[in-house]
């Protein structure tokens, strides 16, 4: 990792190892900050993906550094390893535990995820809840752009085509969030979404647990149900 002698470490925020990068709250230049690390995966895995992993979470938040509630990229020290802003917020278990206005969040986290979309950005890791934050006042926040996938250029249909599938199972995922949070609030045409869900998503999913699992087979000392990732 590169220079690191002005961070002073506040809190784990996840422990590395496997495929997992190093997440930490920092204390940079005046205020709270993340720095996320991939030198904090197994060495094998750090030196094939951990930069690439790097530069397409670092391209995600540059190119979403308009859209509130999303962190802002604030500096690279090394290839593997970021700093991003600090958000703050609970998990949407912890929130589940307190009084959530559920149907005003994920109105506001929905128009968060069109802005995103509208940058030329899918997530395509929303359904496992860990990504989305609720803030204070009840803010949505998105984070860990690690697995996003880019539009490309306009004349590149077949990309553009992917992209859009990968923008529905976003919806897709939030829809399966109001699923769980906010039932009541579901109306007819979402609970057909939801039942329905494509093939194409199904299929990407898979697509991506197998790599997952392979290049952690390959990559690192762990085995992918382990790690989870
Ligand atoms: N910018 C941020 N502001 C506040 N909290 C953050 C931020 N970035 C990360 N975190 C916290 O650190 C945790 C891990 O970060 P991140 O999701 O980027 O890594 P991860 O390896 O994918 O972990 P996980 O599997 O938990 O999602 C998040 O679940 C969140 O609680
Ligand atoms: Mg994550």
């Amino acid at each position: 990792m590169g220079n690191v002698a002005d961070r002073h470490v506040i809190q784990v925020l996840r422990d590395g190892g496997g495929s997992r990068a190093n997440v930490l709250r920092i204390h940079r230049d005046g205020e709270d900050q993340v720095l996320k690390d991939h030198a904090g995966c197994d060495p094998l895995f750090a030196a094939l993906l951990g930069k690439l992993l790097t530069r397409r979470e670092a391209r995600a938040l540059l190119k979403l550094d308009s859209v509130a509630g999303v962190p802002r990229l604030l500096g690279q020290p090394g290839s593997r390893a970021i700093y991003m802003e600090w958000l703050g917020g609970i998990s949407i278990k912890e929130a589940l535990a307190q009084e959530t206005d559920w149907p005003r969040f994920l109105a506001e986290l929905e128009n968060t995820l069109s802005e995103i979309h509208a940058q030329g950005v899918a997530h395509c890791d929303l359904r496992g809840l860990s990504n989305i934050l609720v803030g204070p006042d009840q803010t949505p926040y998105v984070i860990d752009f690690v697995s996003c996938f880019f539009s490309g250029a306009r004349w590149n249909f077949i990309r553009g085509w992917v992209f859009r599938r990968f923008c529905e199972a976003d919806r897709q995922a939030l829809l399966k969030l109001r699923q769980r949070v906010a039932p009541e609030s579901m109306n007819a045409a979402d609970a057909k979404l939801i039942a329905h869900a494509g093939v194409f998503n199904r299929a990407m999913r898979r697509v991506g647990q197998g790599t997952r699992k392979v290049s952690l087979w390959l990559l690192t000392r762990r085995s992918g149900s382990r790690s989870g990732r």
